[in-house]
């Protein structure tokens, strides 16, 4: 099966259903190797009650299945594969190498990964392996070749897990065979010493280099070191790593046509992936989200990693592989889910276009480090809240099924890079305050709390679907990347530039002529010298708004100031501009606005693009629209502790009642379906 192009066909397979046509599907990983055999056939009971379509299994079965070099041992796998089959049960088969086995590690110490002071890391974890090591990629090369030439015809089995989070804890390894293989990817990439010490600009601090053998992975240094240097081995890095999934990728598609994913975390724990580049090797995309505590808002958090997710799907339906139905074990507070909350954030995964909702994982473990994270089972059994909070969550799902399929509707994009975010983050910057994902974070909360939905892609991106497109300091940019966001606005869009953006090219070189070199002809201005704020400092500007971290002078062009600096270092000077370009205009933004007046700034500038905002958008009621062959369906997701009035009518499918116009109840969810005329 060639990827890509089948990414929603693929996922069709857990999506259509005997008795019900279609269908979510719904699920989580099962781990029966850590219980007793007495168990399992309760699990599968169970498991039968809840609804529960697909279970992923064997994602850490390396120890089990293959407990020594030349010894297999599937038993067990083959066991609960044939209970899970006998139940009607589809299997989401892991082909085991999230983890190498003590045998391993112990026979091969060199597989285990060197931290950037030189240290290497000892088995005891998980995943504790150099993704450049080539012993490592030949043992998962095994084990994914015995899982598939004995499991890939089984009937159960419809889709491949491969490994699992791939890059979650070991992305960068500095030992000397990454050393090697990042030399071989930088003579791919430069072909020449004398392109690599242009791109990385080793003029500076006597950094030339004259031989390949003195050029190193970003090991500890004294000062701060090259910045391209470290910028070249964060791509390399996620390279390797996906190289990990396409060695077992390889030996799936030779011998099995059952489609091929793996699990991303996009965005706010693995941030070393730039998964734009694995989504095309995916038949199915899929996500883990888990809610994080330390952020203000995690459900917004929550409904930008969906969006996300669905970019990396090209707008088509996804697959939520991991979510937790209460607290995971892994944060400093734990916080458990309060009534409701995995009802909503289930919604908002499905509202932004999930077609199945998996968790991790059934039966709450009775040991191991994961043994305090929620579960589908939770340690206190049946006779628990949460057990009748994933049955009521189960039967919701089976009320919308037939959203199987349909698309999430947006007129608004937002730019987003993995390369930006690593290159942002890079130290010696104007503020260390300046983070990548905060203000990506900041720009998407100001546009949720308008009610305007987006599409999250790619830079250079096709824009021409859209009317509104923002860019959050988008501070790496290439010069076909910064083009399609110039012939947007000159086709007639609008687009709203934050600070910090088109700064450098590709090797992190600055752009000369005056900042933000990509983008100045398009926002008629320039900016001669960055005025970051002292910390927690923040500048007042003249529309009542307030800025904080940063501010500039922009020395406008045919650019038309809309706000102005009203103290800080630069009183008077503008703070926000607009440029009419070609057929579009072109917004900018030199501070970090507070949310009010971004989300005011927004909605004028939507408003402008001609985007349409619900006319019944609710304050801090979540609202998408998924579109169907001949109907609507309006979510409406209430994230308040207040009654909230909204106007859809049709038909509310949670509740079975005909609506026209309706009081959420606070922490309600509801989808209404509205036929629509073609
Ligand atoms: C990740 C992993 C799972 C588990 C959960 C716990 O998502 O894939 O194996 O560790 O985290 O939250």
């Amino acid at each position: 099966m060639s990827p890509s192009s089948t990414v929603g066909s693929a996922l069709s397979v857990l999506t259509t259903s005997g008795e019900t046509g279609s269908r979510l599907a719904f699920g989580c990983d099962y781990n029966p190797e850590q219980w007793d055999p007495a168990v399992w056939a309760e699990d599968i009971r169970l498991m039968r009650e809840a609804g529960v379509t697909i279970v992923a299994i064997n994602v850490f079965g390396w120890a089990q299945i293959q407990p020594g070099p030349d010894v297999f041992d599937f038993s067990g796998l083959d066991a609960i594969i044939g209970l899970l089959h006998g139940a009607g049960i589809g299997i989401n088969l892991g082909t085991g190498t999230a983890s190498p086995p003590p045998w391993l590690s112990t026979r091969h110490p060199e597989i285990l990964p060197v931290d950037a002071d030189g240290i290497r890391a000892w088995p005891g974890g998980r995943q504790a392996y150099c993704p450049s090591s080539p012993v490592f990629r030949a043992a998962a090369e095994r084990l994914a070749t015995e899982v598939a030439t004995r499991y890939g015809s089984h009937p159960a089995v419809q889709l491949w897990h491969v490994s699992n989070e791939l890059g979650c804890h070991n992305a960068h390894c500095y030992c000397d065979v990454s050393a090697g293989a990042f030399r071989d990817w930088l003579r791919a990439r430069y072909e020449t010493l004398d392109g690599l010490n242009a791109a990385w600009g080793t003029a500076f601090w006597s950094q030339r280099y004259g031989a390949w053998e003195e050029v190193l992975p970003p090991r500890r240094t004294l000062s701060a070191g090259n910045p391209t240097q470290a910028l070249d081995f964060a791509r390399f890095s996620s390279d390797e790593v996906l190289e990990c999934y396409r060695v077992e990728e390889r030996v799936l598609r030779r011998l099995t046509t059952v489609p091929v994913t793996t699990n991303f975390m996009v965005t706010a724990h693995i941030r070393t992936q730039d998964y734009w580049q694995w989504a095309p090797h995916m038949d199915v995309i899929a996500n883990d989200h888990y809610l994080d505590h330390r952020l203000p808002d995690p459900h917004q958090e929550l409904s930008f990693a969906a969006d996300t997710t669905r970019g990396l799907a090209e707008g088509g339906p996804w697959l939520l592989m991991e979510q937790a139905t209460g607290a995971v074990n892994w944060q400093p507070r734990n916080i458990a889910k309060t009534p409701g909350e995995l009802m909503r954030n289930t919604f908002a995964h499905v509202a932004r276009g999930a077609d199945g909702v998996c968790f991790f994982q059934w039966r709450a473990s009775a040991q191991g480090t994961e043994k305090f994270h929620s579960a589908l089972l939770p340690h206190a059994g049946t006779d628990s809240r949460k057990w009748q909070e994933v049955l009521e969550l189960s039967r919701a799902l089976g009320s919308v099924r037939e959203l199987a399929g349909t698309r999430v509707v947006a007129e608004a994009a937002l730019i987003f890079s993995w390369e930006a975010w690593w290159a942002t983050d890079l130290d010696s910057h104007p503020s260390e305050e300046l983070r990548y994902l905060e203000q990506t974070h900041a720009m998407y909360r100001a546009l949720w709390e308008a009610g305007i939905t987006v599409d999250v892609v790619k830079p250079g991106a096709d824009l021409s679907g859209y009317r509104l497109v923002v860019v959050p300091s988008l501070y790496l940019v290439r010069d076909a990347e910064a083009k399609a966001v110039t012939d947007f606005v000159a086709d007639g869009g609008t687009a709203v530039i934050t600070f910090f953006s088109g700064i450098v090219d590709e090797d992190d070189r600055v752009r000369l002529g005056g900042y933000p070199g990509a983008f100045t002809t398009l926002l008629g201005l320039h900016v001669d010298e960055f005025f970051p704020l002292a910390a927690g400092g923040s500048v007042a500007l003249d529309d009542g708004a307030t800025g904080t971290m940063w501010s500039e002078n922009i020395v406008p062009g045919t650019a038309e100031v809309l706000v102005a600096f009203e103290d800080g270092p630069l009183p008077g000077s503008p703070a926000v501009t607009r440029n009419a370009f070609g057929r579009g205009s072109a917004w900018y933004v030199g501070t970090a606005v507070d949310r009010p007046h971004l989300s005011g700034l927004l909605v004028r500038a939507a408003q402008e693009a001609g985007v349409a905002i619900p006319a019944d958008h609710a304050d801090g009621v979540e609202s998408v629209l998924r579109r169907g062959p001949d109907a609507d369906y309006r979510f409406y997701i209430n994230h308040t502790d207040a009654a909230r009035t909204v106007g859809a009518a049709g038909l509310e499918l949670l509740t079975g009642a005909a609506v026209d116009g309706m009081e959420l109840p606070p922490g309600a969810v509801r989808v209404v379906k509205t036929r629509r005329e073609n």
